[in-house]
Formats: C-alpha cells, sequence, structure tokens
C-alpha cells in the first residue's frame, strides 16, 4: 500500500530556481557597484534580473497553480483584514503566498524591473549620461533593498506565527498538508 503524504509541493523548480537565482544576480547587481568581485559584473547581472523577471512573468499568467498571480493577488479589502489578523496574532495560514506577501511579490517584481530598466536605459545613447536616468536608477536600486529586507522580515515573522520553515520550503519546494482553518 503506498504511504500517504504528508506534504504537499507548493513551490515548483522554476519558482525556486526564480528565486534564488534573482536572490543571487540581486546580490552581484549590488556588490559590483562597490567593487566586488568587479564592476564589470554590474550590467550581467542586471540583464541577470531581467530575463528573471520575464520569465517569472511568464509563470505567473501560465504556471503552475500557486506561481500564478490570480491566486495570491487578493483585492485591498482583503489584504487590510489579513493584516488586522497579523497584528493580533490571528491570521490563518496561507498554502501560497499571503495576501500581504502576494503584494509584496508584486512590488519586488515591479521595482527590480524598473531597477534594471531604468539602469539599461542609462546605457543607450538616448539616456546615456541623464541625471534624472542615473538617479532613477539609483533610487529604485535603494527601494528595492529596503523591500527585499522588509520581505525578509515577513517571511521570518509568519515563520514564527505559524511555526512553520518558509525557507525551507523555498528550498526543498514542500509544506506540511492544509489544516483546519488554512487557506489554500
Ligand atoms: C536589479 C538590478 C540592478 C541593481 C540592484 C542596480 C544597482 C545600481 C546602483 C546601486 C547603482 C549606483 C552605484 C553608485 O553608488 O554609484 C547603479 C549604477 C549603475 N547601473 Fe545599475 N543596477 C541594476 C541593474 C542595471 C542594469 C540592467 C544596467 C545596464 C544594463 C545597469 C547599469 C548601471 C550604470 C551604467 C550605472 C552608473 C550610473 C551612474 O553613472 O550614475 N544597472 N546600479
Ligand atoms: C536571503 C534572503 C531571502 C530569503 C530568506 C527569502 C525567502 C523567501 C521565501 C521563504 C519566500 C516565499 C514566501 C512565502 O512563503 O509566501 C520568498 C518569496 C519571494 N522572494 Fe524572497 N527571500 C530572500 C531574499 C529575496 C530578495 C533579495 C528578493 C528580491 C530582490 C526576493 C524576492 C522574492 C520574490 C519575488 C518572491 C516570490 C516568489 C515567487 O512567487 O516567484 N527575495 N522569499
Amino acid at each position: 500500500m503506498a504511504a500517504t503524504p504528508l506534504r504537499i509541493a507548493v513551490w515548483d523548480w522554476l519558482i525556486r530556481g526564480f528565486h534564488w537565482g534573482l536572490v543571487a544576480s540581486f546580490l552581484v547587481a549590488w556588490a559590483s557597484t562597490r567593487g566586488l568581485p568587479s564592476t564589470r559584473w554590474h550590467e550581467p547581472a542586471g540583464y541577470a534580473v531581467m530575463a528573471l523577471l520575464a520569465l517569472r512573468l511568464v509563470w505567473g499568467l501560465a504556471g503552475s497553480h500557486y506561481a500564478r498571480f490570480a491566486q495570491f493577488v487578493r483585492p485591498a479589502g482583503a489584504v487590510l483584514g489579513y493584516a488586522r489578523l497579523v497584528l493580533r496574532g490571528r491570521a490563518p495560514r496561507y498554502i501560497g503566498h499571503n495576501p500581504l506577501g502576494g503584494w509584496m511579490v508584486l512590488a519586488l517584481l515591479a521595482t527590480a524591473a524598473f531597477t534594471a530598466l531604468t539602469g539599461w536605459l542609462f546605457t543607450t545613447a538616448r539616456f546615456w549620461g541623464s541625471d534624472a536616468m542615473a538617479l532613477a536608477h539609483e533610487a529604485s536600486a535603494w527601494a528595492l533593498l529596503v523591500l527585499a529586507c522588509l520581505h525578509v522580515v515577513g517571511v521570518i515573522v509568519t515563520s514564527i506565527q505559524h511555526r512553520e520553515h518558509l525557507l525551507g520550503a523555498m528550498i526543498h519546494g514542500r509544506k506540511a498538508l492544509p489544516r483546519d482553518g488554512d487557506v489554500s
């Protein structure tokens, strides 16, 4: 007799590859502005971010269940209601992204796209040497850094509230099966 699985597959290999590829390219893009390992790594790392975002966009529209934007982007009312429950320590567990996390995902994707786009535009003949473009690029790179830090705080808070290893789930892709009161 086959054993009943204790865990559910949530993040497919593409989501996990995308996530850790994005983290690596983002860190290299930042570190290279400080010469680590070399400033020559900046543009390739930025282009890697662009390629990963394009892939994620397609997967968000036509990918696996928990990867789809339609699965985790919820209306403002639901997000506010969820935020109130988080503050009271009574938020339900979500199998995919929770309502706050879903909007954070969109904010991270949009800010990463804007950062990479303005970086590329700065290298084109049209915007070469443009102070405004350089400012837009640097400001959005800082905004992305702040959002990424808030994102990690959100992951830690949710992991504690639900006693669930969310980082592990983003590595092996699996979570504990839904229990009563969970939202899948
Ligand atoms: C998410 C991806 C990216 C991040 C986080 C990022 C971050 C940054 C940061 C923080 C700076 C300011 C460096 C300083 O302190 O002077 C910078 C500058 C620059 N970046 Fe990016 N960047 C990204 C993508 C790109 C891409 C795709 C390109 C071009 C293909 C690019 C081209 C440049 C250039 C040319 C500058 C120098 C601008 C100037 O002279 O003020 N970046 N980037
Ligand atoms: C090392 C620090 C990081 C850790 C531990 C981490 C962890 C995680 C975890 C656990 C999730 C799943 C959240 C959930 O269960 O709903 C996630 C999702 C995500 N993270 Fe991170 N993250 C880190 C850094 C970053 C950075 C630097 C970025 C962007 C620059 C980023 C962008 C994202 C995005 C876009 C998603 C959504 C994944 C998807 O649906 O495609 N993360 N992260």
